[in-house]
């Protein structure tokens, strides 16, 4: 089975990559390397054994991605590809709808062209909008109360998939709706490391931890939660990686259904300030932090009922926010401890003899427990 990843060299593209390969499946990589690095293709062999073939293409190319299907046939393509920092989409529409928009577009026509009937696609929560505080579950509304273009793009694609199902039964949509993806692959050679300004949590605790931002600002301790801070349900990129090969299988079946909607959730929520907590305990460093007024447009609590995953794709989230935490220091500190260097910024909480003890160990800081991922053996396809 070969299938090609577009953006897939980004965070969510490069781990899904990984559970693809170790699995049987053969890849190939489109990726303009705008917010992802090249390297990331070099990691990927490095843990697989396997080096998927790379197209340096954009997606808005659309001669160049007809050359790339004219040459090649794929049994299935994952959607991974586009613009996804929140903030900047509010500064800059028009390039966020071109870009995520007409590529999805291009994409489909040359999909059609070339009969490639098997389509997943990399949404998000964010396309239910202003629902604060309820199990979401794939029933619920979409599209009202989304507050930024990028969550627009999310939902427009969404109906375009829908519409474009709807003409061609034979044409397979699967949408998958992530909730909060945080953590890297255990081996440390892959993780989030965006070019673009994140505002997301957790890559703005990994800068505050590594010394490039000052401050974690927590956005609001006064939301009507157990210690006022918004809570939200963090996943582990593994497992969310692992339910694209579900999602995949099951899509490849003939009698899959022509549309499927699923949450990739853990169906469990956790507070910012509770994630502040674990990360300084397990990280041994306390982090910046100052509390400050709501950011506009966040709810209190936001988090998944995967239920219908769970049911129909076999999959469940198995890693926890603690080793999603532990698997980012490893990520964090591999470099340093790799080089047998000191460690990569200064480290007001470090005294340098316990940072060196530690990157003397072989897996600095973090103790790797034994979980379900770490254990798992990798059933071909
Ligand atoms: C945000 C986007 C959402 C997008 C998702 C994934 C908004 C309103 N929503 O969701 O459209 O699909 O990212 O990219 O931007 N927090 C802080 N300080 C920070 C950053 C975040 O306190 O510096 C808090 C937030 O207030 C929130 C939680 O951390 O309570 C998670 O925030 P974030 O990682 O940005 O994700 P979402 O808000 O869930």
């Amino acid at each position: 089975m070969r299938v090609l990843l577009t953006g897939g060299l980004g965070f969510i593209g490069s781990h899904t990559a990984v559970e693809l390969l170790s699995r049987g499946f053969e890849v190939e990589i489109i990726d303009n390397l705008k917010n992802s690095k090249l390297e990331t293709l070099k990691n990927i062999k490095k843990i697989t054994g396997k080096k998927p073939k790379f197209y340096k293409t954009d997606l808005l190319n659309k001669s160049a991605l007809d050359k790339i299907f004219r040459n090649n046939y794929y049994d299935a393509v994952i959607h991974f590809a586009g613009l996804k920092a929140v903030g900047e989409s509010v500064e800059k529409p028009l390039s966020y709808y071109r870009t995520n928009i007409d590529t999805t577009l291009n994409l489909l026509d040359i999909m059609k062209k070339y009969h490639c009937k098997n389509l997943i696609f990399s949404s998000s929560a964010t396309v239910y909008g202003n629902q604060d505080g309820v199990k979401l579950t794939e029933k619920n509304q979409t599209g009202i109360g989304i507050t930024n273009p990028y969550g627009q793009t999310k939902y427009m694609i969404e109906q375009i998939l829908k519409d474009t199902a709807c003409s061609d039964p034979e044409f397979k949509v699967t949408i998958l709706r992530y909730f909060n993806p945080i953590g890297a692959h255990y081996s440390g050679l892959i993780g989030e490391n965006p070019n673009d300004i994140p505002n997301n949590l957790m890559p703005i605790i990994m800068k505050v931890y590594t010394g490039e931002i000052k401050t974690l600002k927590i956005y609001g301790d006064d939301y009507k939660t157990k210690d006022g801070t918004g809570m939200r349900d963090f996943i582990h990129v593994v497992d969310l990686a692992k339910g694209h090969v579900s999602a995949l299988k099951k899509s490849l079946k003939t009698n899959a259904t022509n549309v499927a909607i699923y949450n990739l959730g853990t169906g469990k929520a956790t507070s910012v300030l509770k994630m502040v907590k674990t990360f300084e305990k397990i990280s041994g460093q306390a982090l910046n932090y100052e509390i400050v007024g709501r950011r506009p447009g966040d709810l209190a609590k936001v988090y998944a009922n995967p239920k219908k995953a769970n049911r129909e794709l076999n999959w469940q989230a198995e890693l926890t926010v603690e080793d999603a935490i532990k698997d980012v220091l490893n990520y964090l500190l591999k470099p340093a401890a790799d080089l047998k260097l000191k460690l990569p910024v200064a480290r007001p909480h470090y005294s340098i003899s316990k940072a060196f003890s530690l990157l003397g160990l072989k897996n600095p800081l973090v103790k790797l427990g034994a979980h379900p991922s770490r254990t798992q053996k990798s059933t071909s396809v």
